[in-house]
C-alpha cells in the first residue's frame, strides 16, 4: 500500500501541453483505423503554488490521438475555460475548495461555476465538448484542441452530466443534469443526431445525492440514486472539498428510477439494498421491463480516484432485471473478476448486448494484475490483455470495424510507470489476449483520464 503522502504518477499535472504532432509508432497500425481518439481527465493538480484537494476539482486536459491509416499524431491541452482564464488573470484560485472562502462565495453568489471539462469527451454534430459532472458543455476545437466557449446548447439550464448516452436505434443521445436546491432535481435532455436538442422534463430525486451515470434504452431513461447524501448546508456555505460534502448512508438503500420516454412525468421507482455504482455498461428492454448492467461497488468511496491500484472495495459486473408489472428487481452477478469502465459495441447502445469490454484488476499471489478484458456474457468466457507490470490501463474505447458487425478495435491509453510515459495500445477486440497490434507513444506521461470517445474525423 502506498504511504499517505505519496502522489500517484497519474495525479501529476500535464507537463508539456501541445497541439498535434507526430507520435512514435511501434508495430503496424491497421490501415482501416482512421479517425481520432479523444480522452479527458484532470490536467492540473497544482496551480498558484497550491495542490488541489481532489482530482474532481482539477482543471481538465483533453488528449487526442489521430490515426490516418498508418501513422498517428497526438495532442494534449489544458481546458482553458472562462473560469480558468479568470483565475490566471487574478493570479489565484477563484473556484472550488482551493479558493479562499470569500472568493468561493463570490463566485457562488454570481451563480458562476468553472467548466473544468475534466471527466469525459462528447462528440455531437462534429462538435467536441469536454464535460464534467456539474457544469455546462465546454466546447473544444477538435482540430486543434483549443478551448472555445462553454455552452448549454440553448436548452441546458443547470448542468449537463459527463455521461451522455446515445441509443443507436433512436439516433438520439440522452443526458441528465442535476440541480441542487431545497430538493434535488434531475433534468433530462435529448440530442438527436439530426435536429435540435430539447429538455424532456425533470425528475425529483428522493434525497440530495451524487448522480454520476445513468442509462437509456429504446423506451426508458434509468436513473441511479445511491445511499450517498450531500451535506447541502456545507456545500452552500462553501466548507470543505468534494470528499467532505458526501456521506455514505447505507440505511437509505438505493433507488433505480425508470422514466418512460413517452411519459417523462410518470417515473417508477425501484428500491434496492444499498450499493454504489460509478458506471453502467448498458441497458436494454426485456419482456417485463428494462435490464441494467453496471459495475457494483459494495460501498461508496471518493478516495484513490486514478490511483495505480485500488485498495478499497472492488466492483463486480452485475445485472438488475426490473419487472415493471410486479415492481420487483432481481440482481445477478455476471462476472467474477473486479472491473470498471465497461463498454459495449456502439451499435448496441440501448439494445441487448452479449459482450462487455472493461478494465479489470485481479489479485494473484499478492500481485495486482491489471487488464483490459472482453467478457462474453452468453458463452461465459473472457479474454484478457494482461498488462506488463507497472503499466496502468484506462477505459477501453471501442472502434467498430467493417470486418463484421461485432468486430472492434480497442484503443486504450496506458501509463507506463517504468518509463514514465503514456501510449495508446491498439488491440483487436476479437483477440485481446494476443496483446496490442501496435502502440503509439507520447514522449511524456498523460495524467489520468476517465472517459473518451472516438470519431471518424
Ligand atoms: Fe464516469
Amino acid at each position: 500500500m502506498r504511504s499517505a503522502n505519496s502522489v500517484s504518477p497519474l495525479l501529476r499535472s500535464l507537463s508539456r501541453p501541445h497541439g498535434f504532432e507526430p507520435l512514435r509508432v511501434e508495430g503496424r497500425l491497421p490501415e482501416s483505423l482512421r479517425g481520432t481518439l479523444f480522452r479527458a481527465g484532470p490536467g492540473l493538480f497544482e496551480r498558484f503554488g497550491t495542490r488541489i484537494a481532489h482530482a474532481f476539482e482539477a482543471d481538465g486536459a483533453v488528449t487526442a490521438v489521430r490515426f490516418d491509416g498508418g501513422g498517428a499524431q497526438g495532442a494534449s491541452r489544458i481546458v482553458e475555460s472562462a473560469g480558468y482564464r479568470a483565475e490566471e488573470r487574478a493570479g489565484r484560485f477563484l473556484y472550488t475548495s482551493s479558493a479562499s472562502w470569500l472568493d468561493r462565495m463570490r463566485s457562488a453568489s454570481k451563480d458562476m461555476a468553472k467548466t473544468t471539462g475534466n471527466t469525459s469527451t462528447f462528440l455531437w454534430k462534429d462538435r467536441l465538448f469536454a464535460l464534467m459532472e456539474n457544469g455546462l458543455l465546454q466546447e473544444m476545437d477538435p482540430a486543434t484542441l483549443e478551448t472555445l466557449d462553454a455552452t448549454g446548447l440553448g436548452v441546458v439550464t443547470g448542468a449537463f452530466s459527463a455521461h451522455p448516452h446515445r441509443v443507436a436505434s433512436l439516433r438520439t443521445t440522452f443526458n441528465f443534469g442535476v440541480r441542487y436546491g431545497r430538493k434535488m432535481n434531475i433534468d433530462l435532455y435529448a440530442l438527436p443526431d439530426d435536429g435540435e436538442p430539447s429538455k424532456l422534463g425533470t425528475v425529483e430525486a428522493p434525497w440530495q445525492s451524487m448522480v454520476h451515470d445513468f442509462m437509456a434504452t429504446e423506451r426508458h431513461l434509468i436513473l441511479f440514486v445511491g445511499p450517498v447524501q450531500l451535506n447541502l448546508l456545507r456545500a452552500m456555505v462553501g466548507l470543505g472539498d468534494v470528499t467532505q460534502l458526501f456521506r455514505w448512508r447505507p440505511e437509505l438503500g438505493a433507488r433505480l428510477i425508470v422514466v418512460p420516454l413517452d411519459a417523462i412525468h410518470s417515473p417508477r421507482t425501484f428500491e434496492l439494498a444499498p450499493f454504489w455504482l460509478w458506471h453502467f455498461s448498458n441497458a436494454f428492454e426485456d419482456a417485463d421491463g428494462p435490464c441494467v448492467d453496471f459495475c457494483r461497488y459494495p460501498e461508496f468511496s471518493l478516495g484513490e480516484i486514478g490511483e495505480m491500484e485500488s485498495t478499497g472495495p472492488l466492483p463486480l459486473l452485475t445485472r438488475v432485471k426490473l419487472d415493471l408489472k410486479s415492481g420487483t428487481a432481481r440482481e445477478t452477478k455476471l462476472f467474477d473478476v473486479p472491473c470498471d469502465f465497461p463498454q459495449v459495441h456502439p451499435r448496441l447502445h440501448g439494445a441487448r448486448h452479449g459482450t462487455v469490454f472493461a478494465q479489470t484488476e485481479r489479485n494473484v499471489m499478492d500481485r495486482n494484475i491489471l487488464g483490459v478484458t472482453r467478457i462474453d456474457l452468453d458463452r461465459g468466457r473472457s479474454a484478457e490483455w494482461e498488462l506488463p507490470a507497472g503499466h496502468v490501463p484506462s477505459e477501453p474505447v471501442l472502434v467498430p470495424r467493417e470486418a463484421s458487425q461485432d468486430a472492434t478495435f480497442v484503443l486504450d491509453l496506458v501509463f507506463d510507470s517504468t518509463t514514465d510515459h503514456s501510449y495508446v495500445a491498439v488491440l483487436d477486440g476479437e483477440h485481446l489476449e494476443d496483446g496490442p497490434l501496435a502502440t503509439v507513444h507520447f514522449d511524456q506521461a498523460i495524467p489520468v483520464t476517465f472517459h473518451g470517445s472516438f470519431a471518424a474525423m
